[in-house]
């Protein structure tokens, strides 16, 4: 096991399309390991292959109910709407009010190529959707609708 580097925003990297992952192979499992090492090194609940460096989509993430890992994650469906803050391990120190579906169905696989699928919801879902935007170069202050202020993040 070892800490990747983040890549931080700016680096054009966070801006690619990642590639479809087809060779499950220990090359993959030392990411999906690294990744998650990284992640909770960071204090984060979710970190994306591209964040990294690795523009393959995989993710992992932990909201504090384990650890999930998703390659090729796909959303299936959306269901309702909610609104709260949300940050990223590229964008050290700020924040961002986000809207995000209430539920979401997830499509993927494991990190031996197994299909699954899971529903999130809440914080999950927020998690599972900012994640799976890294894969194709979207950020969540793309999508804020407005950014905290510095009195805010105090007061958080
Ligand atoms: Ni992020």
């Amino acid at each position: 096991m070892a800490l990747r580097n983040i890549l931080k925003e700016g680096d054009e990297r966070l801006r690619k399309k990642s590639r479809e992952i087809t060779d499950f192979n220990e090359r993959l499992w030392t990411l999906l390991t690294d990744m998650a090492e990284t992640m909770k090194d960071g204090d984060g609940v979710g970190l994306a292959a591209p964040q990294v460096g690795i523009l393959r989509r995989c993710v992992v993430i932990d909201v504090g109910e384990g650890l999930h890992e998703m390659v090729n994650p796909v959303i299936l469906q959306r269901e309702g709407d909610q609104f709260g803050a949300e940050g990223c391990l590229s964008i050290p120190g700020e924040y961002g009010m986000v809207h995000r579906p209430q539920k979401v169905t997830v499509h993927y696989q494991d990190r031996y190529g197994k299909p699954g699928q899971l529903e999130a919801e809440g914080f999950f879902a927020v998690a599972v959707c900012h994640e799976l935007d890294h894969l194709d170069g979207v950020l969540f202050i793309d999508k804020a609708e407005r950014m905290l202020t510095p009195e805010e993040l105090q007061r958080e």
